[in-house]
């Protein structure tokens, strides 16, 4: 007999230990995203790193379903024979009648399954589907929105699998659908107007009309009740996509989203409160040494100096050892994720850092795709000629060290001035002559295929910084995701985000925001903004952010120069830290973590599906919403040890005037400060679900 599934939700750093046993044993859970194995941006992150936790409460009754691309195939999935024998017999009859399934494991912590599902196999279907899709709900897919053409394909195939899974169970099985996002919402409408014996879940990540209201100018904060929403997006062409997300949204049992900012724009955008917000966590991984992650920052930081020194070679006039690294990075929405912030707030930094005759130097990483041509020939030329000048250096310092040895050999010292010969010289001077540039190091690591029209560019252009020696603001515009195997910067993201200092995200639209997340459990600081889901998290939870390096912009409140001079005078003040202030900074980001882990966070998915199962099985299944004050949060007090702002921080050692090398003594110090600060909030929630059935027998709905 198969085991009863359950969850255990640990106590993390004093927050809530959380059990919860109940009976899902005959229960199965599906979760479709067009981002199963398929990597598009943030919420292929929430899928990925969430998938261990449902993993080890389904088990084998959990199965992620996705598009099929072969290219993510061969690299992230090992395909077997599907397990489960109802499943099996629902993917042979799908595959017998014009599909293509695969089954598999997605090599990912957890080692989900996955079902893919290859949509352009099935594309002949798609004119008989669109013609059903306007029969039934009156949406009309226009044939060029290809994207659209994908969401029926993906929408008629995954509703096709859910009912032939019921049709194939001998006994009618249990079955929980979440659906992600508009691109798979479609699935979750044709279940209900099957009439599926389905609990189906609908989350949004953001709404279509929300993300493209607030890349136009519009005042979208202040006016979120009054937009005439079909016009809208009748206006933007979205109309047809629109609908398809607002029908997800009124179809499924269970609506939710990722943020409390989110749930108010959809309410007023698709009309229907969402029932829970579902925050994003992370998996946090735990290093043994308490300080790993410091040591991490460093090799990486290492690195990327590496990359810009062969960047800025000949105008390398400038201390690399105080040179900051800050970033931003994400989907290419220019004021969206406030990359328009970021640059004019960069300016007025560079003439701040200037006019203070600052010895800081600011090197700002833009990694955002946009289209190109690949990288840039001066870009590949920066980093050939630094690898030849280390060649040359290896080569003289071999050549050097042979006479050295030959002269002891016969034991005498070696006569300084003939150490180095005629030869060495050349080949240095050889190497130096190869370092001249007539251009300044360049802004855009690749050819852009848009140069003239590229946002980010025509606002380099304006600002006018060209990186020029006279610059205390440099700008490395990198317009592809980071990837280990590229030829210029070869760093994944998470080892690039470990080698910064700090990670700037000031979004202007952002239901969630990933980003500044990510950086928090890898203890490096950020800038987020209060309207960004992240950012309201943050401010909610903890007392007082900044002391924690969680900066949080103010965007709500204040005109767009207002937000910009906060943002200046965040980074200025950021500038302005010592080496040991920035150590210090960084360990208590990284206390933080506990916070965004998954195994705290999940608890709102598991709720979801609990409402879910008791609203379409009523009769097996009942939800108890409990007391409102219960769910009411925690929040991280500030330091008690420590000033409200690092800037402040003072060291109690003597040796403070030395303090900006001595890292390990800081280290030691901050331990202990971390050891009286650790926080013991417990947030008294209980989860108001319980299996009926084994409720009225007395049981606590476990069945072993
Ligand atoms: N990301 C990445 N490689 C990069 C830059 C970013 O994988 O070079 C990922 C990052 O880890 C994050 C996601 O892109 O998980 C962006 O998600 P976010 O929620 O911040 O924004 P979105 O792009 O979805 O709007
Ligand atoms: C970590 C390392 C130290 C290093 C420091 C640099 O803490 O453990 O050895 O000196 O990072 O910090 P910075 O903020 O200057 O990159
Ligand atoms: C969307 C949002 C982003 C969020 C992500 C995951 O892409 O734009 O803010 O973090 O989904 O929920």
């Amino acid at each position: 007999m198969p085991l009863a599934r359950s969850l255990s939700v640990t106590s993390l750093s004093g927050l809530e230990e959380w059990d919860e046993e109940f009976d899902l044993e005959d229960a199965v859970l599906f979760e479709i995203a067009w981002e199963v194995a398929n990597k598009v941006g943030g919420i292929y992150t929430v899928i990925q790193t969430k998938a261990r936790l449902t993993a080890e409460e389904w088990g084998e009754n959990y199965f992620l379903v996705g598009p099929y691309v072969e290219s993510n195939v061969r690299t992230q999935v090992e395909l077997i024979e599907p397990t489960n024998p109802v499943l099996k017999r629902t993917i042979d009859k799908m595959n017998a009648s014009g599909c293509k399934v695969y089954f598999g494991r997605w090599l990912i912590e957890g080692s989900p399954y996955v079902v893919l599902i290859d949509v352009a196999f099935t594309a002949w279907s798609l004119d008989r589907w669109k013609s059903e899709l306007w029969e039934l709900c009156d949406i009309g897919v226009p044939w060029f929105d290809r994207e659209a053409n994908d969401a029926v394909l993906f929408g008629f195939l995954t509703a096709w699998l859910l009912g032939e899974y019921v049709a194939q169970s001998e006994e009618p099985p249990y079955v929980v659908a979440h659906f992600h996002e508009w691109l798979a919402g479609l699935g979750l409408v044709l279940c209900r107007h099957r009439q599926l014996p389905v609990a189906t879940i609908f989350t949004t990540h953001a709404t279509l009309l929300g993300r493209y209201l607030c890349a136009g100018n519009v005042d979208f904060y202040n006016n979120l009740a009054e937009f005439n929403v079909d016009k809208e997006a009748g206006d933007r062409q979205i109309y047809h996509r629109y609908c398809l997300e607002r029908a997800a949204a009124h179809c499924a049992h269970v609506f939710t989203t990722v943020s409390q900012i989110t749930a108010i724009e959809a309410e007023h955008l698709l009309k229907r409160k969402p029932d829970v917000v579902t925050p994003n966590g992370l998996n946090v991984k735990k290093f043994s040494a308490v300080h790993e992650f410091q040591n991490l920052h460093a090799q990486s930081k290492n690195r990327i100096q590496e990359f810009v020194r062969g960047h800025f070679y000949g105008h390398l006039d400038f201390n690399l050892d105080k040179c900051l690294f800050l970033f931003i990075a994400g989907r290419y929405e220019f004021s969206n994720k406030g990359a328009d912030l970021f640059l004019e707030a960069l300016a007025r930094l560079n003439y701040l850092l200037r006019v203070n005759h600052s010895d800081v130097t600011v090197i700002a990483f833009f990694i955002m795709p946009a289209r190109t041509n690949n990288f840039n020939v001066e870009t590949l030329k920066g980093q050939a000629v630094r690898k030849q000048l280390w060649d040359t250096a290896q080569t003289v310092k071999e050549r050097f060290g042979k006479k050295l040895y030959e002269s002891l050999l016969v034991g005498q010292l070696p006569d300084v001035s003939k150490m180095l010969d005629k030869e060495d010289f050349t080949i240095m001077k050889r190497a130096i002559f190869a370092t001249q540039r007539q251009c300044q190091p360049p802004i855009c690591t690749h050819n852009m295929l848009e140069d003239s029209s590229d946002p980010i560019l025509n606002c380099v252009r304006r600002i006018g910084l060209f990186n020029s020696s006279a610059d205390r603001v440099k700008i490395i515009f990198h317009p592809e995701f980071l990837s280990s195997t590229s030829p210029l910067l070869p760093m994944d993201y998470e080892e690039f985000v470990r080698g910064c200092h700090l990670g700037v995200f000031p979004s202007y639209y952002e239901p969630w925001g990933y980003t500044p997340a990510e950086c928090t459990v890898m203890g490096i600081p950020s800038i987020s903004t209060n309207l960004s889901g992240f950012g309201c998290f943050m401010e909610e939870h903890i007392a007082d952010p900044t002391a924690y390096g969680i900066y949080i912009l103010d965007r709500r409140f204040r005109g767009v120069d207002e937000s910009c001079n906060q943002l200046t005078s965040f980074l200025f003040q950021f500038c302005k830290q010592s080496r040991r202030q920035r150590i210090i900074q960084r360990n208590r980001t990284e206390r933080l973590s506990d916070l965004l882990d998954w195994r705290y966070l999940g608890r709102y998915y598991i709720s979801a599906r609990h409402m879910a199962l008791a609203k379409a099985f009523p009769d097996t299944y009942l939800y108890e919403p409990h007391d409102p004050t219960s769910t009411t949060g925690f929040r991280y007090p500030r330091p008690a040890s420590v000033p409200p702002s690092p800037a402040l921080s003072r060291h109690s050692s003597p040796r403070h005037s030395e303090a900006e090398d001595n890292d390990e003594d800081e280290r030691y110090d901050e331990d202990l400060e971390a050891e009286k600060d650790r926080v013991n909030i417990r947030q008294p929630y209980s989860m108001p679900f319980k299996n009926k059935l084994s409720t009225a027998n007395g049981a606590n709905g476990s069945s072993d």
